[in-house]
C-alpha cells in the first residue's frame, strides 16, 4: 500500500538518490553523458557517501512542502513545493503508472488549498505533460528552455491549474 507523508531530514539520502536517477533517466537522457552532470548540480553526487556532499543535497531538498510516497517503507517518490509552485515531482521508473505520482500531487494540491492558494503553476518536463494534463494542469504558454543548476537547455512547458474549491472572486 502506497503512503504519503511529511519527508524528514533523514529521508535525504534516499530521496537525493531517486531524484538523480529518475531525472537522469527520464528527462535527461538526450543530452550527451558529459553534459549530464551540470542538469544535475549537487545530485550528481547523490551516490556519493561524503557528509558534505549530501549535505548539499539535504539543502536542495528541502522546501516550504515536501512529501514522499513509501511502499512497504520504502521510498518510491518525492514532490517538492512551495506556495502557488509545484517545483519537482519524481516517481521511481519501477513504480510508474501505478497511480504514486497521481496521489503526491493530490496531497499537495490539497494542502495548497489549505493555505488558500487558487493557482498552481510548474514548469513541467516534456515527459511529464500527459501525467499533468491527466491532473487537469493546462499549458499556459508555449515550451521554454530552462536552466536546471549549471547546464541550460531542457525543454520545458509552463503549465497551471486552477484548484476547485477555492474562491473565484477574491
Ligand atoms: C511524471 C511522473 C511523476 C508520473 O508519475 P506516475 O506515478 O507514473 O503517474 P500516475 O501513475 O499517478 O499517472 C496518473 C495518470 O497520468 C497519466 N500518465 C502518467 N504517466 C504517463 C505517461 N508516461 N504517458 C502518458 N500518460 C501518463 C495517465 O493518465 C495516468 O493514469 P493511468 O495510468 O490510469 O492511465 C513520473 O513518470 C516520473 O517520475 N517521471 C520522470 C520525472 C519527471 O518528468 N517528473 C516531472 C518533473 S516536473
Amino acid at each position: 500500500m502506497i503512503v504519503i507523508r511529511q519527508y524528514h531530514e533523514d529521508d535525504a539520502c534516499t530521496v537525493g538518490r531517486l531524484i538523480a536517477d529518475t531525472y537522469s533517466e527520464y528527462n535527461l537522457s538526450c543530452f550527451p553523458p558529459e553534459e549530464v552532470g551540470k542538469f544535475l548540480g549537487p545530485f550528481r553526487h547523490a551516490h556519493s557517501s561524503d557528509p558534505a556532499q549530501q549535505a548539499e543535497i539535504a539543502r536542495m531538498i528541502d522546501s516550504e512542502m515536501v512529501f514522499v510516497a513509501e511502499e512497504d517503507g520504502e521510498i518510491v517518490g518525492v514532490l517538492r513545493g512551495r506556495k502557488e509552485r509545484l517545483a519537482s515531482l519524481f516517481v521511481r521508473g519501477d513504480h510508474h503508472r501505478q497511480g504514486v505520482g497521481r496521489m503526491l500531487v493530490q496531497r499537495f494540491e490539497d494542502e495548497s488549498r489549505t493555505l488558500g492558494v487558487r493557482v498552481i503553476r510548474i514548469s513541467a518536463t516534456v515527459y511529464a505533460v500527459p501525467f499533468y494534463r491527466a491532473m487537469g494542469y493546462q499549458r499556459s504558454t508555449g515550451l521554454r528552455r530552462a536552466w536546471s543548476f549549471d547546464g541550460h537547455g531542457l525543454p520545458v512547458q509552463p503549465m497551471k491549474k486552477k484548484l476547485s474549491g477555492t474562491d473565484s472572486n477574491s
